[in-house]
């Protein structure tokens, strides 16, 4: 009897020993299935009391179930300590440090040509002009005809543009929107048409096959050429935020008679800017207007001209590039 109450206590401390050491619930469960298990040390001790003689077994039947029931208790906390153990070390992986400065967001910012156009049209808005857009894909009768170059016209090959399926065409210039605007709304007329333009050509460092313009219209009872030039002299002034010196050169486009081409003094160069002139009376005409009545200018400036002055850009082609080192500088 002596022996089997100091194999019991060797028991005890041995399997409280064993139980401490468990690293984790998988540990803890074969030490569980070593005194406790089917074959385990306690359960073995519990099945051999059928041998002993009465009074001892009852005797030691108690210490031994006294025993197994310390044990699984003591397994029952030894398991939730390791279940919180386990639970705090993945949270410990998931914790992270709040002072750490955080990553910058990379804040996009506006294209130069969009920052162009935008100056463009404050400026004009601050003169009283409207801001009127038109289709891209356009009629052959808006891009062309109405603006008295009939089909044939060896100007056209000036404008050489896609020819879509659907019978439509890329506006090769913004001026159909001159049209479009006229007959719906009658002069005294400002607008400015801003807007992307398309040109079958091949490209090089001052072409591209798309680039933007905008488009000026002046229609009045007596809008003269002095009121274009004024209005144009200010433009710049304006946008290039200092006095700009101007001329206008003598050209031909078929929508306006007279009309120039606007150059503008850039250090000891002259920079050809813009076409302009005074609207066609065939122009008012295929727009619903009386050209004894009325009378204005118009003008067709490149952005894409404007924002490489402003800029000192060399290359039409990198407003096109997508090139972040390019447009990472505005
Ligand atoms: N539409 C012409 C071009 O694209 C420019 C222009 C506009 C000229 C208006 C005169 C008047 O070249």
């Amino acid at each position: 009897m002596a022996k089997t109450k100091i194999s019991l206590k060797l028991l005890k401390n041995k399997a409280q020993k064993e139980m401490l050491q468990a690293k984790d619930l998988k540990d803890l469960d074969i030490v569980f299935k070593k005194y406790l298990g089917d074959e385990g040390e306690v359960t073995l001790v519990l099945r051999s009391l059928k041998k002993l003689p009465k009074t001892k077994k009852a005797k030691i039947g108690k210490e031994a179930n006294e025993l197994k029931n310390f044990l699984k208790i003591k397994f029952a906390e030894a398991a939730a300590a390791l279940k919180e153990k386990a639970q705090k070390e993945a949270e410990l992986k998931e914790w992270f440090d709040i002072t750490v400065p955080g990553e910058k967001v990379a804040f996009g910012h506006l294209h130069p040509l969009t920052l162009v156009q935008r100056k463009c049209e404050e400026i004009f808005q601050f003169m009283g002009f409207s801001i009127i857009e038109g289709p891209e894909m356009e009629e052959e009768w808006y891009n062309f005809d109405a603006l008295n170059i009939p089909k044939n016209h060896p100007a056209r090959d000036l404008w050489d543009t896609f020819y879509l399926k659907n019978g439509l065409l890329l506006r090769t210039h913004t001026s159909p929107v001159q049209i479009r605007y006229m007959e719906k709304n009658q002069p005294p007329l400002r607008i400015i048409a801003p807007g992307r333009v398309f040109r079958h050509e091949a490209t090089d460092s001052s072409h591209e096959v798309n680039f933007y313009q905008v488009e000026g219209l002046m229609i009045g009872r007596d809008i003269s050429v002095a009121n274009f030039k004024a209005i144009i002299q200010e433009f710049f002034r304006r946008f290039f935020s200092k006095d700009v010196e101007i001329r206008l050169r003598p050209s031909y486009f078929p929508f306006v008679e007279p009309g120039f081409e606007i150059d503008i003094k850039w250090g000891d160069q002259w920079m050809e800017i813009m076409g302009a002139g005074m609207v066609h009376p065939n122009v008012l005409k295929n727009a619903g207007l009386n050209p004894s009545d009325w009378q204005g200018f118009a003008f067709g400036m490149g952005l894409d001209r404007l924002a490489m002055i402003k800029y000192k850009v060399d290359d039409v082609r990198l407003f096109y590039s997508g090139d972040l080192r390019f447009l990472n500088q505005f």
